[in-house]
């Protein structure tokens, strides 16, 4: 009978298609490599078995012990698919901003779950140190540590590096990978080079991410990218990192899905972006594999959700849009007038007054803005109150008594979704592409809509 012994038997071993559709213009073979085809749903798979195979090897996971990781994503699918099948306790530490959904396809496999406030990665109650604490403190407790642990990319030096150069008959060029532990690509990439050391390893790394360059600002795209470099990447191995922008990302996962049927998540989108840049000057001997890491099933509520992508200034619809309104303010005026948390309420009264505005984010960076940079809004109405209140707030900094961030609206959506979007507030802050890039008050639409010019 073909029949598997168990679901980890089945880790691995998936296919490669070609992408000639949306790889049309090209004239380099475009191949994809489906990891979300693996039994939990990603390339995460094989690193969270090959993480746990080597933990009882050496002793350090034990029959009935506890597996603690600090994981939102693909990972903990994977360490809960094999925990379930070997009989392990599993808990999984993850920040509050975290779905629902996703703590509940945890708890599915039976895992357990501990949310943990969103706060610096070294902060005692963040979700790396708060799983740390819990691993040591457990009986029979272990700690993968997929970011660390050489066992991630040894997975990837085992079988997809291998599986890659099998399935091309030894005739890739070039290897195009995402980089989040880093696992992936430099396992495949260090298996790939010891069979030729002439094919050519890309890195696709979100704008923002170390590993192309950036400070590590935060993007929207998940599961790739980092702030700070982990043991797992190799620095050495990728011969070019290419960088790609949220709007990059999710706009190419849509097509891939639409157009090749192949429904993807974002870091896919973030992937086949990089390679058709790099594909554009490559001639028809180039065989450029791509790695899709999941499925777009777990991004039906972001990346494939017209109004989520359209409040995050992805998509454009037809007629009058906010980019309109925005243009109508005039030039007169910065893009964003903005305020810091730590300044006082003194300067920022001076900002709205020097510039005629009612109000503003509270951002902690500069221009161009991510969304988790704006952490507050300021009124010269609710500060006008607090400092009648007690005029001792005049110095003292902004975080103090800032409100909630605005209500925010994509640059490309019609006009009259700004007057629902409102509501009650008195502005809704205009993002493009991701990045918070203006405000529009409710004069501000009046004024545009009655053709007053300021
Ligand atoms: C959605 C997604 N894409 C890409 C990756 C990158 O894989 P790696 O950690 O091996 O670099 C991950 C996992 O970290 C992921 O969850």
């Amino acid at each position: 009978m073909e029949v598997a012994d168990s679901l980890l038997d089945l880790v691995g071993g998936t296919p490669i298609v070609r992408m000639d559709r949306i790889g049309r213009d090209l004239s380099c073979h475009l191949l994809a490599k489906l990891e979300y085809l693996n039994p939990g749903g990603s390339v995460k798979d094989r690193p969270a078995l090959s993480m746990i195979l080597a933990a009882e090897a050496d002793g350090s996971l034990q029959p009935g012990g506890t597996i603690v990781e600090p994981t939102s994503g693909n990972t903990g699918v994977g360490l809960a698919m094999v925990a379930a099948r070997r009989g392990y306790r599993c808990i999984f530490t993850m920040p509050d901003k975290i779905a629902e959904e996703k703590r509940q396809l945890l708890r599915a496999y039976g895992a357990e779950v501990v949310i943990c406030p969103t706060v610096a990665h070294d902060h005692p109650d963040s979700y790396t140190e708060v799983a740390a604490r819990l691993a040591a403190s457990t009986p029979g407790g272990y700690l993968p540590n997929q970011y660390e642990n050489p066992n991630n990319q040894a997975a990837h030096v085992a079988t997809t590096g291998p599986e890659i150069w099998r399935q091309t008959a030894g005739r890739i060029t070039h290897l195009v990978s995402t980089i989040g532990t880093g696992g992936t690509i430099t396992g495949i990439g260090h298996y790939l080079k010891s069979m030729n050391p002439d094919i050519q390893i890309i890195g696709a790394d979100p704008e923002g991410s170390v590993y192309s360059g950036g400070t590590g600002r935060p993007y929207l795209v998940e599961g790739i990218g980092h702030d700070y470099w982990p043991g797992n990447y190799d620095r050495t191995v990728a011969d070019r990192v290419i960088e790609v922008s949220d709007r990059d990302s999710f706009l190419t996962a849509r097509r891939v899905t639409r157009e090749e049927g192949i429904l993807v998540g974002g870091s896919c989108g973030t992937a086949v972006w990089a390679a058709l840049q790099l594909g554009r000057d490559l001639g028809p001997d180039a065989v450029v594999v791509v790695v899709l890491p999941d499925s777009g099933r777990g991004y039906l509520s972001k990346v494939y959700d017209d109004g989520w992508m359209a409040d995050h200034g992805f998509l454009r619809a037809g007629g009058d849009t906010i980019e309109a309104v925005l243009a109508h303010k005039g030039a007169d005026l910065p893009p964003l007038i903005h305020i810091h948390p730590e300044e006082t309420v003194r300067a920022a009264i001076s900002v709205l007054r020097e510039y005629g505005v009612s109000q503003m984010p509270v951002v902690r960076a500069e221009p161009p803005l991510r969304l988790a940079e704006v952490v507050g809004t300021v009124s010269d109405r609710a500060l006008l109150e607090t400092v009648l209140g007690e005029p001792a707030m005049m110095d003292e900094p902004v975080a103090k008594v800032m409100g909630p961030p605005l209500p925010m609206i994509g640059t490309g959506e019609p006009v009259d979704a700004a007057a629902k979007r409102l509501g009650d507030a008195s502005a809704v802050l205009v993002l493009d592409g991701g990045h918070p890039t203006g405000i529009v008050t409710r004069s501000d639409l009046l004024d545009y809509l009655a053709g007053i010019e300021r």
